[in-house]
């Protein structure tokens, strides 16, 4: 057995790579993931609408199918994946559990487990798509040709970026959602009304790593299953994702503890219905949703990722995951200076003057407490991306190349679920979604480079994607960047 613990009767995800490690008993796990997905797509009616809860097509199109619209009154629950927002997580975490529990159904097994991709850890390798959904061998069912070819290759495949990877931005963030408008980041997204499924504050961890990571499967170059929210879940890459999402959700609470989660009885009353092992509908509430052990399952390990050093640049700067370094607590954040209108379709420079240079802001804090610097990225719209992933920097020296300069890097703004958010029949009108960074550690560095009188701050945006920097970026645009001192 590999899959239930003998300790807590909890059956175990098992991280993917050292289920391959264990050779013939831990490819079982994916050898049966394989059988289950061979009999869901059995029960998909060869043309038409799907109709049975249990078959693949329609798991797929609970989170989107192309030509559905988005609405969370359907019937069917299609299309109704919660984004950007701070339903992202409780969501997700109900479609993997009511998704591993048909496969369990299909398999007569109710100790499988849904694996995860970890790509959080150090080595090059933990980034690269596991082999069994690289292996293109006929009838594969691991396997689709829907991603970007690098990612895919069988013998060399390219591994996603560490930057991408890395969850570390978002787990050192103590605070699970702010209201939408709140110019600071939370880890887990914006506080809005559960009305529509697409809103259009996206928490830190919804953007690094699940955005990122479904781009850079996807790729855009056609945009392959992963990259939009009609296609993904038909890429079986996508539940290892998920369940690696939700674990980093695990590796949070372990850090900053329950009560850091939200007390809103608008968030833990939000009731959301799946369909069960046997088809039929199942209901539970966030507050049921909140200990993994309540839903039978636990992860292989909820430790930390391994800190990527940031480089280069003074030690103190690496993120090492902070037990002993909390945030401080911020007043609210304020405006110090904005850009509007700024188009991604090629490396784009634009300059902010600050209302305060960062040394008035320091001389006023020293009373207080030290600054936090926020970077806001409003509004970005575009239905026609060239790419998975927009870098951002912070005076990027002009004709530099940005990959020299990590150390100036305020994020990246993930592709995946801006043509969502831009669509003009969209709630909102299309308006786009908003991402906001943490550059407290680049305004730093900044800082104590005595070349920069402050007065300006340079933001360049960078077109990327798997392999670095890339020339054209599409329609993408955003509405507006700004920056706060809090
Ligand atoms: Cu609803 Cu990773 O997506």
């Amino acid at each position: 057995m590999t899959n239930g613990s003998p300790d807590t009767g909890l059956r175990i995800r098992r991280d993917v790579q050292s289920l391959i490690a264990e050779g013939d008993a831990g490819l079982q796990v994916l050898d049966d993931y394989g059988a289950a997905i061979i009999a869901m797509k059995e029960l998909d009616s060869a043309a038409g609408p799907p109709r049975n809860p249990r078959s693949w097509r329609f798991q797929a199109a609970i989170h989107g199918l192309t030509g559905l619209r988005p609405s969370i009154d359907h019937p069917q629950h299609w299309a109704s994946c919660r984004h950007n927002s701070w339903f992202f997580l409780p969501w997700h975490r109900m479609y993997l559990y009511c998704f591993e529990r048909i496969v369990q159904s299909h398999l007569g097994d109710d100790s499988w487990a849904l694996p995860y991709w970890d790509y959080t850890k150090a080595s090059a390798s933990s980034r690269i798509l596991p082999a069994p959904f690289r292996t293109p061998a006929t009838g594969n069912p691991l396997h689709v040709a829907e991603r970007d070819l690098r990612i895919n290759h069988e013998s060399a495949p390219e591994p996603l970026d560490a930057e991408e990877a890395d969850a570390m931005p978002a787990l050192r963030i103590d605070t699970f959602a702010l209201p939408a408008q709140n110019a600071a980041s939370s880890f887990g997204g914006g506080v809005v009304e559960d009305v529509v499924p697409t809103a259009r504050a996206r928490g830190s961890v919804e953007l690094q790593p699940h955005g990122l990571v479904h781009g850079a499967v996807g790729g855009e170059d056609p945009p392959g299953f992963m990259s939009r929210f009609e296609t993904a879940a038909l890429d079986p890459i996508f539940w290892l994702h998920h369940s690696n999402i939700d674990r980093l959700w695990d590796v949070w609470l372990r850090r900053w503890g329950v009560d850091a989660l939200p007390d809103a009885t608008a968030w833990l009353d939000t009731e959301y219905e799946f369909f069960d092992a046997d088809g039929n509908r199942t209901k539970r509430t966030i507050r049921a949703l909140l200990d993994s052990a309540e839903l039978g399952y636990a992860y292989e390990s909820t430790d930390p990722p391994r800190p990527i050093p940031v480089q280069p640049g003074p030690e103190g700067l690496a993120l090492a995951f902070p037990e002993e370094e909390a945030l401080v607590p911020m007043a609210d954040p304020e405006l110090v200076g904005a850009t509007e209108d700024v188009p991604f379709a090629e490396r784009v420079e634009v300059g902010i003057e600050l209302a305060r240079p960062p040394e008035a802001v320091l001389a006023a804090a020293a009373i207080t407490e030290p600054t936090r610097w926020f970077l806001r990225v409003e509004d970005v719209v575009g239905e026609h991306p060239a790419v998975s992933r927009y870098d951002v920097y912070l005076n990027l020296p002009a004709g530099h190349r940005a990959a020299d300069h990590p150390e100036l890097r305020a994020g990246s703004i993930a592709t995946f679920g801006i043509p969502e958010a831009s669509q003009p029949q969209a709630e909102h009108g299309g308006l786009g979604l908003t991402d906001v960074f943490e550059v407290t550690d680049v305004m730093a560095a900044l800082r104590d480079d005595f070349s920069w009188d402050g007065s300006t701050l340079h933001v360049t945006v960078v077109p990327a994607g798997v392999g670095g920097e890339a020339e054209r970026g599409g329609d993408v645009r955003a509405g507006r960047i700004s920056i706060y001192a809090g």
